[in-house]
């Protein structure tokens, strides 16, 4: 099978290419819909309701109600989805929260099913409803899932958090072999970014007081915080054709913190 043809001018999918975002109201979600929105793409947003009535997704974004912890939100959404649009070129999946800094010793087993849920089954249930559209394309679709740095280098109380997304890096290799040629599946690893989450989550309650850029950034090698726009460059890539031989990787974007 033959290269698909890129534009080594442009690093997104193409104008006109139809892109499925679950979490495009957080604050990664919302920069990357912008990106997408402002590059011709068509962009169908999937969100909590209390996320997209936080924060509305612009104009001409099609926006989808969904919970992708739960099979039947997710199979109601994607039916919608499917109706109008039967093919996807790609898609992402940032749905993910933290919740109980805890040590394991002291993490009560509901918290620990929570965000085991809310972190690795949304991104198994919506790969899952997503993957049979993405291969309609018959070649050439991608799709990304939002991990963390915390997969592989993971801090005294966050190891629930950290094996949920270790979950989603091993969900994304053995779904990139299951999926090959048809789709390309891999993963984001964003280290601490300046968002809701860092407070409790966009559509949540604030539950932690949030972590100081001044403190954070002497530990970073670039001297700062990352932003949401930066993990828009490295999603557009990895969704797009120019990343057409890279499949089941997870790319670090940290600003240097955790070098393997
Ligand atoms: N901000 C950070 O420091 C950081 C670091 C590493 C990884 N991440 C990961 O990046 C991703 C994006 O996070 P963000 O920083 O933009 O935070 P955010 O809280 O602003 O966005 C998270 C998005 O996921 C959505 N979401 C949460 N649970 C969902 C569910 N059950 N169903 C559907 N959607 C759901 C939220 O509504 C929101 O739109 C998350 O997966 C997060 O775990 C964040």
């Amino acid at each position: 099978m033959s290269r698909a043809a890129f534009d080594p001018a442009r690093l997104g999918p193409a104008p006109g290419a139809r892109v499925a975002v679950v979490g495009g109201c957080g604050g990664m979600g919302r920069a990357l819909v912008q990106a997408l929105v402002q590059t011709g793409v068509e962009v169908a947003v999937l969100d909590l309701p209390a996320s997209l009535a936080q924060h509305r997704p612009p104009e001409g974004v099609w926006a989808l109600e969904i919970d992708g912890s739960r099979a039947d939100s997710v199979e109601r959404a994607f039916g919608v989805l499917a109706a109008r649009w039967p093919v996807l070129d790609g898609f992402v999946n940032l749905a993910g929260f933290f919740k109980g800094f805890e040590a394991i010793k002291d993490l009560p087993v509901e918290v620990f099913d929570e965000v085991i849920a809310g972190n690795l089954r949304t991104h198994y249930l919506c790969a899952k409803a997503a993957l049979p559209l993405l291969r309609a394309r018959g070649g050439g679709a991608s799709l990304v899932c939002v991990a963390s740095t915390m997969a592989s280098d993971v801090v005294k109380r966050y190891a629930h958090y950290g094996a949920a997304k270790a979950g989603i890096v091993a969900l994304v290799k053995g779904m990139a072999r299951e999926n090959a040629p048809a789709v390309r599946v891999n993963a984001l690893a964003p280290g601490l970014t300046d968002t809701a989450f860092l407070v409790g989550g966009t559509g949540r309650e604030q539950i932690f007081e949030g972590i100081s850029e001044e403190v954070y950034a002497k530990r970073v090698p670039m001297k700062r915080m990352a932003q949401p726009i930066d993990m828009v460059g490295p999603i557009l890539f990895l969704l797009g054709a120019a990343s057409g031989f890279v499949n089941g990787e997870t790319l670090i974007a940290d600003g240097g913190v955790y070098v393997q």
